[in-house]
C-alpha cells in the first residue's frame, strides 16, 4: 500500500464497533436465555472468528447486515460440542474468554488459532483455571496454544492477578458462572470493566469496587439488546492524525468513552491536543460521545501507572503523537506491549526509526524526543493491525511517500480504515 503525505484532514467519520464488546456481545449472548439483540457489531476478522465459534456450538445468530444481528441465547448449559478444532484466528480475546467457558462445559474442546496466537503466553488463564480445578493444558506442554480443555468441576477462587489484563479477569469471570462458589479476581489496576457491565446487565450477581470484583456463581443470564459504540482504539489513529496533521477538523460519531478506556484522551488532552467531547451519553452501562479534533501544538508527556491498561492498545500511535511533540515522551510500565499481536515496543521502535524519528526501545516502553517530523519510508506492519493503521497515520503526516507492507491485517478490527482516511482527504 502505498500512503502520500496529506494537508489537511476534515469531515466525519462514524468508527467501527467497539472490538471488545463486539466478542462479548456474542459470547454472553449465547450464554443467555433469549434473542439477544445486537447494533454496531465490528465485523472484523476477530469477532467473526468468534461468531464462527459459537455457530459451531449450536448457537444461531441471523445478520440483518454488517452490523447488526440477533443471536438466540442457548443458556449457561445449552452449547452443544463442537465436532473440530476451535480457530480463534488472530484473537487474543477470543482464545483467551473462550477457555473460561469451555472449562466449565461437560464436553471436551481443543482452542487454537493462527501463528502469531500461538507464541502468546497462556498460561495467564492456564493456571487461575487449573487453581479452580479445572483440566486445561497446553497441548505441547509449553504454555502456548493450541489448549486442551476436558470436563471437570469448577471451585470458585481468590485470584490476585499479577498483570493488570481484562481477558484474565473476564476468563475467570465466565468459569465462575459454572463453578460452585463465588470467585474475587484482585488486579494490580482496574483493567477494561466491559465484562462486569454487560453481565451484570444480563442479570448476573457482580460487584466490583476498584480493581476487585466478586462474581456468585450459575446465575439466569436472560437476553437483552445491546447498542455497540465506536471503538475508542480505532478512532485513536484519527485522535492523533487529527492533531499532527496541519490544518485538520475531524469529527468522530458515538466512539465509547468508558473510563477504563479513555486513556488516550486524557494524555493527548495533556499533551495540549485539542479535543471536545459532544452530546455525551450513556447507553447500556457504556458512555459515549462525539469527538471533535483540531490541530494542535503538542506538548510531550510522561505516560506511566494506573493509566497504561486503559490506553495500552493505543500506545502505538500514542507513539506517533510524540515524535510531533515538542520535548521529550517517556513511556513506561508497559511490558504488556510485548505479548500483543506483536511486540509492539521492538516493531513501533523499528519502523518509526526508519522514518527518522528519535525513539528508543527500554525495557517497559519507549522514550521519543519529539522532532515534529518525520520522512516517508519502506514500513513493515508484522501482521499486527494496529502496527499498521499507527504507521499509516504517521506516513499521512510525514515527508515524502511510505510504502506499507502487509496492510490487510487492519482486517482484524477495521476493514475500512483506508476508506475512511480516504474520505477525509477529500
Ligand atoms: C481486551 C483486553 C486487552 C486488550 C485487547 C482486548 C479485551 O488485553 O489489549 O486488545 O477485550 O478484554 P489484555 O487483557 O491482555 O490486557
Amino acid at each position: 500500500m502505498q500512503l502520500n503525505p496529506v494537508s489537511k484532514l476534515s469531515g466525519t467519520v462514524n468508527v467501527p464497533g467497539d472490538k471488545s464488546i463486539s466478542h462479548r456481545s456474542i459470547m454472553f449472548g449465547s450464554l443467555a436465555k433469549g434473542t439477544t439483540q445486537v447494533t454496531g457489531f465490528l465485523n472484523g476478522a476477530d469477532c467473526l472468528s468468534t461468531a464462527h465459534i459459537f455457530q459451531q456450538m449450536g448457537v444461531t445468530i441471523n445478520f440483518m447486515n454488517d452490523t447488526t444481528f440477533t443471536l438466540d441465547g442457548l443458556g449457561l448449559h445449552g452449547l452443544v460440542p463442537p465436532t473440530t478444532i476451535l480457530d480463534v484466528g488472530n484473537s487474543g480475546t477470543t482464545m483467551r474468554l473462550l477457555s473460561g467457558i469451555l472449562a466449565g462445559q461437560n464436553f471436551s474442546s481443543t482452542l487454537t488459532g493462527d501463528a502469531s496466537i500461538q507464541t502468546r503466553p497462556m498460561n495467564r488463564v492456564i493456571d487461575p483455571l487449573q487453581a479452580m480445578g479445572a483440566n486445561i493444558r497446553s497441548k505441547n506442554e509449553n504454555g502456548l496454544a493450541p489448549l486442551v480443555i476436558e470436563p471437570s468441576q469448577l471451585t470458585g477462587i481468590t485470584y490476585h492477578s499479577k498483570v493488570a489484563s481484562a481477558q484474565v479477569k473476564s476468563c475467570v469471570l465466565l468459569a465462575t458462572l459454572y463453578a460452585n462458589s463465588a470467585s474475587t479476581i484482585i488486579e494490580p489496576c482496574l483493567s477494561r470493566n466491559h465484562s462486569e457491565l454487560m453481565l451484570k446487565s444480563l442479570g448476573a450477581d457482580i460487584y466490583s469496587e476498584n480493581a476487585q470484583v466478586t462474581i456468585q456463581p450459575n446465575p439466569i443470564l436472560e437476553a437483552t439488546t445491546i447498542d455497540i459504540p465506536g471503538d475508542i482504539s480505532s478512532a485513536a489513529y484519527f485522535l492523533v492524525a487529527g492533531l499532527i496533521i496541519p490544518n485538520s477538523d475531524i469529527l468522530l460519531t458515538n466512539v465509547g468513552i468508558n473510563p477504563t478506556r479513555d486513556g488516550i484522551i486524557r494524555v493527548l488532552k495533556d499533551m495540549n491536543g485539542s479535543i471536545e467531547y459532544i452530546n455525551e451519553r450513556t447507553i447500556n452501562e457504556e458512555k459515549r460521545a462525539d469527538i471533535r479534533i483540531r490541530s494542535s501544538r503538542l506538548t510531550a508527556t510522561t505516560i506511566c501507572g494506573d493509566i497504561i491498561p486503559t490506553l495500552i492498545d493505543e500506545i502505538p500511535a500514542i507513539a506517533v503523537a510524540a515524535c510531533f511533540a515538542e520535548g521529550t515522551t517517556i513511556i513506561k510500565d508497559a511490558a504488556e506491549l510485548k505479548v500483543k499481536e506483536s511486540n509492539r515496543i521492538d516493531t513501533m521502535v523499528t519502523e518509526l526509526k526508519k522514518m527518522q524519528a528519535s525513539i528508543e526501545a527500554t525495557d517497559d516502553g519507549m522514550i521519543i524526543e519529539g522532532t515534529h517530523r518525520l520522512s516517508g519510508a519502506s514500513l513493515k506492519s508484522y501482521h499486527d493491525h494496529r502496527i499498521a493503521m499507527s504507521l499509516s497515520i504517521a506516513a499521512l503526516a510525514a515527508y515524502g511517500p511510505s510504502t506499507l507492507h502487509g496492510s490487510q491485517c487492519i482486517d482484524i478490527s477495521y476493514p475500512k480504515f483506508f476508506d475512511d482516511i480516504q474520505q477525509l482527504c477529500e
